[in-house]
């Protein structure tokens, strides 16, 4: 793999955060809680990849059916000669429906924490859309306020690209804080195209979390076995149990890993005990209607422009606009 077909790659060496002092802090907590980012290594990406293939996890193939269908209304608001800017990089399919949609593309620029991931995905835009200009930039979208300095992102309008409602990965405060910063990777007058997995009947949200495959399940024990083989924690995977249930009042689907016994964590130094039946907290997956979202975006200081939803009403996508 080289980087050659890129127009640049921006290695801002974001701060790898320590593995062992996420799950210590996470473990000392109550509830505990495991933070969720560190689901996505190979083996993670992997088993994501394999949730997003069954039956029961709907959001994938929703959101991709609705982009297809509403790329030319996307393209058509947007305008020519667009730089896309995407949060996060994903199997590369959302962003060629939009690149194809829209009209000479100028630019595309994806932002992605995962330097190796990153550097490949955008690699295979380049070959595949050569008068796209193609730059990455390494680093933590979540936390940036600007684009870093020095980056051409041509003279066209920017357009923002966020799909896979990890938006609802966020609670709703860190949501709002989050789309009010990247106000500022955009500019005055941009586009910001974003994917909200909406609310609906409590059967399906949960089976989308509960694959009979057992996916998600692997997934979600991911971190355990992380933490097995990179800090040599002792843990019997038989000795936890996945479970994800919707939270009405919050309007989130938690992902959390149940004790089966009473067991201690060895870390280091560090003893975390585990009643019987103690829950870890390791995701949230927010669900909102389109008014909810609407008002949310507006609080972040966007203009919303258009949205469209699937017809069963499973997701949303939102055309949201800087103020110019
Ligand atoms: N953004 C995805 C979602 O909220 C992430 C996700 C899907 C996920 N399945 C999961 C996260 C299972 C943790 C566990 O739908």
């Amino acid at each position: 793999m080289d980087n050659k077909k890129l127009a640049f790659f921006i290695d801002l060496k974001p701060a790898v955060e320590d593995f062992s002092t996420a799950v210590a802090h996470g473990l000392s907590q109550s509830p505990k809680e495991l933070p969720c980012r560190f689901f996505y290594d190979e083996a993670g990406s992997a088993l994501f990849e394999k949730i997003c293939e069954t039956e029961e996890y709907y959001v994938t193939r929703a959101e991709k059916a609705l982009l297809t269908r509403i790329a030319p209304e996307i393209a058509a608001i947007a305008g020519p000669g667009c730089s896309v800017v995407e949060l996060g990089t994903g199997s590369n399919a959302k962003i060629r429906i939009l690149l194809n949609a829209l009209a000479a593309p100028s630019a595309y620029i994806p932002i992605d924490i995962s330097g190796v991931h990153l550097l490949a995905a955008a690699t295979e835009i380049a070959v595949e859309f050569p008068d796209v200009a193609v730059g990455a930039i390494c680093g933590d979208f979540v936390g940036m306020t600007a684009l870093p300095e020095g980056v051409n992102t041509g003279s066209g309008p920017k357009l923002g690209f966020f799909p896979g409602s990890t938006i609802g990965n966020f609670e709703p405060d860190v949501a709002r804080e989050f789309l009010s910063r990247t106000r500022g990777v955009l500019g005055p007058g941009d586009g910001f195209v974003i994917g909200v997995d909406l609310k609906k009947d409590v059967t399906r949200l949960t089976a989308a979390y509960n694959d009979a495959a057992g996916y998600t399940a692997a997934f979600n024990k991911n971190v355990l076995v992380r933490m097995r083989n990179e800090l040599g924690v002792a843990i019997d995977l038989d000795q936890f149990e996945h479970m994800a249930f919707f939270n009405e009042a919050k309007s989130r689907v938690e992902m959390h890993l149940r004790s089966l016994r009473t067991q201690d964590i060895a870390l280091g130094s560090q003893t975390f005990h585990l009643a019987k039946n103690e829950m870890i907290h390791t995701e949230n997956s927010c669900k909102y209607t389109v008014e909810d979202f609407k008002v949310l975006s507006e609080q972040a200081g966007f203009d919303p422009i258009e949205v469209w939803t699937d017809e069963r009403h499973d997701f949303s996508i939102h055309y949201l606009r800087t103020p110019g």
